[in-house]
């Protein structure tokens, strides 16, 4: 089906939420022309009542589907998981073979490779795309995670890279690799995203209990923070939260707000992936676990009439202590985007993706939600040797994270020593002191394991595997 028509739309949406509503909008401001799709026609109305003359919404798919030029490229902003196999099947109807439909939200990889070869078989270009960066990216640019069909990014480039966002003139947007390797590496970014926020939560803690600041000062530290080397996004948020007041109001509102977290589930998926490459991630699995913990808020309002603080939780003084927390930051921000980056090492190996993670960390500097100056450093490190196992090996890295290692020492036993919990700043420490360790106390693992269950183990200068019966001596 051919259609020359030039008012057609060179690019559909399918879900006009504010992400999906605001795509548009940005992909107009471009110059495109093009349409959205919404089963509720509030949203449709919403925005056709923007009145952009190059964006019309449908609430019919036949119509919306037919408005396209071809080959037609439809991206589905939806929910994960069910509605998107059965918005693929309805498009599938109204489609033709060679057009391209995006999947441009946050789901499973596994769901997008099995939809990737599915769609391959029926003739169809797929494209699992992470996009990152909430609303206020989708408007004005994010950053993006295309994988799959090349031939069809291809084709999509040209607008993908005018909507991302920019870093030093280039844009936050590039093929990531295989079949479901854009949504591989947008979950890696959401685990290395819990991971930054449980530090960032915990940071708090300490100047809230342990140092007894005031939230203004906290504002400060934040704000001193985002002028140097911690400067990002999450920091960023962080500080103009700590400085939001409702209007007429005289309190910082996210006082009110309860501290139990949600979690739509990326970074569970992050810790269960890693698990089952058998990849350490552990910043990122206590981040998922804290915010699990969050939510027996009954259990810990009795555990803590149970088990009073043994000591005053006041101790450190302002001053030089916040240039040991700075440092103890920056130590487990570090060793947040090394776990996550080597578990996308891990899995180009064993998914053969062809991932590239200079242009993973290159397009991270813009537009998502882990954006951070740190990320020029990963690039760099990345660029010098695309063969890079970790970035802890990385020369200039070693050189910064070694000058950090006294203040992440007092910063976790400062806290563990007054019952303040720092677990995600005592794994990034605990994780970093076994990396470094040559003889890991593994041996007895292995010999406990032939003990109890005749699981065999290896030795040390002697090829083969071995199982003794560690209750003869003679054996
Ligand atoms: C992004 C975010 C986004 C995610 C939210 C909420 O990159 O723009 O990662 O995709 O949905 O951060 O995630 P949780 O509900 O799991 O915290």
């Amino acid at each position: 089906m051919t259609n020359e028509n030039k008012n057609q739309s060179s690019f559909g949406m399918i879900g006009l939420g504010t992400m999906g509503s605001n795509l548009l909008q940005n992909i107009a401001d471009h110059g495109y022309n093009c349409s959205g799709y919404d089963n509720d026609s509030k949203k449709v109305d919403t925005v056709n009542d923007l009145n952009r003359g190059n964006i019309h919404a449908f609430s019919d798919l036949k119509d919306f589907v037919q408005n396209l030029k071809s080959p037609k490229v439809v991206m589905m902003l939806v929910p994960a998981g069910k509605i998107v196999d059965s918005v693929i099947e309805e498009l599938l109807q109204a489609m033709d073979k060679g057009d391209i439909i995006i999947d441009g939200g946050n789901s499973h990889f596994t769901d997008t490779e099995r939809r990737f070869a599915d769609l391959e078989k029926k003739g169809y270009h797929f494209v699992g795309m992470g996009v990152s960066g909430g609303e206020e990216g989708a408007r004005k640019g994010p950053s993006m995670m295309p994988g799959g069909d090349k031939k069809a990014y291809e084709i999509l480039k040209p607008i993908l890279e005018k909507i991302a966002a920019h870093v030093n003139g280039e844009p936050t947007v590039a093929y990531m690799g295989e079949r479901s390797a854009g949504h591989f590496v947008k979950m890696v970014h959401n685990g290395i995203e819990y991971a930054l926020m449980q530090l960032i939560s915990e940071t708090y803690e300490v100047l809230k209990k342990g140092l007894q600041m005031e939230d203004k000062d906290i504002h400060q530290v934040f704000e001193k923070w985002n002028e140097g080397r911690l400067k990002s996004y999450l920091i960023e948020i962080t500080r103009d939260i700590f400085a939001y007041k409702k209007k007429g109001e005289n309190h910082l509102f996210f006082n009110d707000i309860k501290d139990e977290a949600k979690a739509k589930g990326t970074g569970k998926w992050t810790s269960q992936a890693a698990m089952d490459m058998t990849v350490p991630v552990p910043i990122i699995d206590i981040a998922v676990s804290m915010r699990d913990l969050s939510k027996y808020k009954d259990l810990r309002t009795k555990a803590s009439k149970l088990y009073p603080n043994e000591k005053e939780l006041k101790y450190g003084n302002t001053g030089d202590y916040l240039a040991k927390i700075e440092e103890a930051f920056y130590f487990s921000m570090v060793s947040a985007y090394a776990q996550g980056m080597h578990l996308l090492y891990c899995a180009n190996e064993e998914f053969k993706y062809h991932l590239n993670l200079d242009t993973i960390a290159k397009i991270w500097r813009g537009g998502c939600i882990i954006r951070s100056e740190f990320l020029e450093d990963i690039y760099s490190a990345y660029k010098k040797d695309s063969k890079l196992k970790h970035l802890f090996l990385d020369e200039s890295i070693h050189e910064s994270l070694q000058k950090s290692i006294p203040g992440i020492r007092t910063f976790v036993s400062d806290a563990a020593l007054h019952g303040i919990a720092v677990p995600a700043f005592a794994v990034a420490l605990s994780y970093f002191d076994n990396f470094r360790n040559e003889e890991m106390p593994a041996n007895l693992i292995q010999a406990q394991r032939d003990f109890f269950g005749s699981h065999t183990y290896e030795l040390k200068g002697k090829e083969g595997v071995f199982h003794t019966d560690w209750e003869d001596p003679n054996h």
